[in-house]
């Protein structure tokens, strides 16, 4: 469709595969697969949730939110459901504020999910973004506890200064899709700067990164795995390599799945947990980084 090959894609990415929803899967059907994975691997009820966060901005309805439609198929009978807008950054962002809740004491059990459908808001003619972005959700389940397991730190941070690098024009309330001639329709897709991003990218995630660390009392030697935002293998290495953590820590899925935004995380985290990657102690630090521009860091024992 574009003028492309597979050998720039891997090299400058790190992309070989990416997986798309067919006209008939939504993004609450990943949303569901997803949460119901969670639900099984943590022992609790659909009816034990009280709070379901989903990062994402590719909801599938404008109205309601997502994680109405989600509480809807998962039958999250005794929650409150929200959407959080953040881009990439969403998972984490879900999880700082399912941290801030639960240690506020509103909610005792809070899933929090990030999910994609980006193949809606893919331009197929531009060949800066549509070699980068792939469907997928991934869930996790926080719970109250008063072991020294769980989130040790977590931080959140945006800059809207930088709202047009990583943006969709048009769609929105200022130029709603049935008002406005876009240009071509593809206005209502995801425009880059991708070089810019990738500059902001390494720096705010080592800087968020090595925030959580200094304010949870560890050094870098002491992260077990990293699991970062699978956006581009390059931001990776050098995201890692500022922090001083080794490669070998760095844990890379990116190459199956390409980049699903909010869903990356959650996805490598959990991959990680059931390969035997993670263990349990293990400090885990996580990252994100998108449009916004958005970005934080969270380290975890598991
Ligand atoms: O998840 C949210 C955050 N998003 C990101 O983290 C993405 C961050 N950015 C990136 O990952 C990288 O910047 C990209 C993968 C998007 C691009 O890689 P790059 O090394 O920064 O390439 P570039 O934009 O500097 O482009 C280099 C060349 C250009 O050609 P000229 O001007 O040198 O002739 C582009 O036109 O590569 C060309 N190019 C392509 N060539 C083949 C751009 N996209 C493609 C493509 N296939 N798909």
């Amino acid at each position: 469709m574009v003028d492309t090959s597979d050998e720039w894609i891997t090299t400058r990415t790190g992309i070989k595969e990416r997986w798309i929803c067919d006209e008939n899967e939504s993004n609450s059907d990943m949303s569901l697969a997803a949460g119901l994975r969670a639900l099984e691997m943590s022992g609790n009820k659909p009816e034990d949730i009280e709070l379901l966060l989903i990062g994402t901005v590719t909801p599938d309805k404008r109205l309601p939110s997502l994680a109405c439609v989600v509480q809807d198929k998962m039958g999250l009978v005794n929650a409150t459901a929200v959407d959080v807008v953040a881009a990439c950054a969403g998972f984490l962002t879900g999880l700082s504020m399912a941290n801030a809740y639960i240690k506020a004491g509103l909610f005792k059990k809070i899933m929090v999910i990030g999910a994609e459908k980006l193949s809606s808001i893919t331009d197929y003619t531009d060949r800066n973004t549509c070699v980068l972005f792939g469907d997928g959700a991934g869930a996790a389940i926080v719970e109250a506890s008063d072991g020294d397991d769980g989130i040790l730190s977590i931080y959140i941070k945006s800059d809207g200064r930088h709202k047009k690098l990583l943006w969709i024009p048009d769609g929105g309330s200022d130029s709603p899709a049935h008002k406005i001639n876009s240009l071509n329709g593809h206005h209502f897709d995801i425009i880059m700067n991708g070089k810019e991003v990738f500059k902001h990218a390494v720096r705010m995630m080592a800087d968020a990164s090595n925030r959580v660390l200094a304010d949870a009392n560890l050094k870098a030697e002491d992260v077990n795995v990293m699991v970062p935002h699978q956006a581009n293998i390059r931001i990776m290495k050098s995201t890692a390599k500022r922090l001083g953590i080794p490669e070998e820590k760095v844990f890379v899925n990116l190459h199956k799945y390409g980049n699903t935004s909010a869903a990356s995380v959650p996805i490598a985290f959990d991959e990680a947990v059931r390969s035997g990657k993670i263990k349990k102690g293990d400090i885990v630090l996580m990252t994100a980084f998108g449009g916004g521009l958005i970005w934080g860091s969270a380290v975890v024992r598991w």
